[in-house]
């Protein structure tokens, strides 16, 4: 392993950053727009990206490895896209009524599924899961979900329960899970109507159908628990569970928000060979513009619009719906997924040789579209397993990659996201060198902190 380590820590700029942030305070809660983006004092303002770039305001440049949670399948600024929007949206962007766009962009949707038969468009990840919750109560005349602990499916209220405490013993007991309301403000009545479940504990769900299946609308699943670093489904449980579901009458609910046109063309659903009921998209599909959907088999859709509110003043807007034409059609015709993949798959043999010497446990999580590195010797199955692995070790690397020129989350919980563009350059090279010298790094302040602390302990 390189020597950079033992060199002190290359310092980001971030005086213009600060200055931000204090601005920032004044008027928006933790100085941003979303919690997950607050990082305190170290809270990023960006400037700008280009293809697998990204540089904040203080000029410091990096490897996006975030690139926006995912959407951003092809690159920043794809001028194939961007042009696009640009031409589409002259003629207006929100009229409260259809354009060929949005007709387009779900037709496009169905091609590449295969299997969605109706869509609709809303303009967040968050909305699509909503509706597809409220589509499935309708359908089945039943009010339960069943949701598993870990996975994410946004910010309503119906999406909120057990996603993501540190503390595993706050989602209860594993024989029998409780429904945690991350947050205050979630009424009690509400996470009623969800009932947690483990991921890939097939055994689990059946007894659960068998105790409680009529009441049971649908059952909604990440394909890949995406909010822990993309912990697979173990062999057979998505055949399971769709196996499952179809005994008991119950919609099998594909959240496909994060994977959707990221694992294949069709997305989860084709990676892993299986027909939901319903599925709901965003990120990928418009390169970074707010574009989402939720669609599924005619019969299922069919309770729209009669029977089923669903709107939205900017559902289908025109950039998000040309974003997606666009976008959805490089998807389909053009061999960029398999660049994402290739490319996630040569950072991975990068990090192998990085990380093989050192003897320490680990595995790759996900798929090379969105892995993560659990350090670890089993492979984890569950959102529990995390707290078994050591994150401190993950988080340390993260932190210490950005002022290395490449930023993966700080949190060990998500996967590093490849687009297309970072297929280009020296990218890759410069993903494994900045991932060498903080990993370097962390293992030298482990070793320090155990000398001090040897130094220190009464009995050293
Ligand atoms: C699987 C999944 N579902 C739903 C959402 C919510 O999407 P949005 O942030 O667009 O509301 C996310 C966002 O990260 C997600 O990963």
């Amino acid at each position: 392993m390189a020597t950079e380590s033992a060199a002190k820590t290359p310092a980001l700029r971030r005086e213009r950053q600060l200055a931000m942030y204090r601005r920032a305070l004044e008027h928006l809660p933790g100085g941003t727009d979303s919690n997950f983006r607050a990082w305190g004092n170290d809270t990023v303002y960006v400037d700008r990206g280009q293809g697998g770039m990204v540089w904040d305001v203080d000029g410091n440049e990096y490897v996006d490895l975030r690139m926006g949670y995912g959407p951003v399948i092809l690159g920043h600024g794809d001028d194939r896209v961007d042009d696009y929007v640009n031409e589409r949206m002259r003629k207006g962007v929100s009229f409260s009524l259809t354009s060929e766009d949005e007709v387009r962009a779900v037709e496009l949707i169905c091609e590449l599924t295969g299997w969605v038969d109706m869509a609709r468009l809303t303009v967040s990840g968050t909305e699509a899961t909503m509706h597809a919750m409220r589509v499935a109560r309708a359908y089945t005349g039943r009010d339960k979900i069943v949701k598993f602990e870990g996975q994410y499916h946004g910010v309503h209220d119906y999406a909120l329960i057990s996603v993501g405490p540190d503390d595993m013993s706050e989602l209860g007991d594993a024989d029998a899970p409780v429904a945690l309301a991350w947050g205050r403000g979630i009424p009690g009545a509400v996470a009623d109507t969800i009932i947690p479940a483990r991921y890939n504990r097939i055994d689990r769900l059946r007894t659960l159908f068998e105790e409680r299946g009529h009441e049971i609308a649908a059952v909604i699943v990440e394909p890949v628990l995406g909010n822990a670093q993309g912990i697979m489904p173990q062999p057979g449980f998505h055949q399971a569970m769709r196996a499952l579901t179809e005994e008991f009458g119950i919609l099998l609910i594909f959240d496909e928000v994060k994977t959707g046109f990221r694992f294949a063309k069709g997305g989860a659903a084709e990676f892993f060979g299986i027909t939901p009921d319903i599925a709901t998209f965003a990120k990928a599909m418009g390169n970074g513009y707010p574009a989402a959907a939720f669609g599924g088999r005619r019969e299922v859709m069919s309770v729209l619009p009669d029977k089923v509110s669903h709107g939205g003043t900017y559902a289908g807007n025109r950039v998000a719906a040309a974003a997606a034409v666009k976008t959805l059609s490089i998807l389909k015709e053009t061999d960029a997924l398999e660049t994402v993949h290739d490319t996630g798959r040569r950072i991975q043999a990068g990090l192998t040789e990085i990380l093989n010497p050192t003897g320490i446990p680990y595995h790759f999580t996900g798929h090379p579209a969105m892995f993560g590195i659990m350090f670890r010797e089993e492979e984890a199955t569950e959102y529990r397993d995390w707290a078994t692995t050591d994150h401190e070790l993950y988080d340390a690397i993260a932190v210490g990659m950005h002022p290395r020129g490449a930023m993966p989350e700080p949190d060990s919980r998500e996967p590093w996201f490849m687009c297309e563009a970072h297929s280009q350059g020296d990218i890759v090279d410069r993903v494994v060198s900045a991932f060498e010298g903080s990993l370097q790094a962390a293992l030298d302040a482990r070793a320090g902190a155990s000398v001090v602390g040897l130094a220190l302990s009464p009995a050293g």
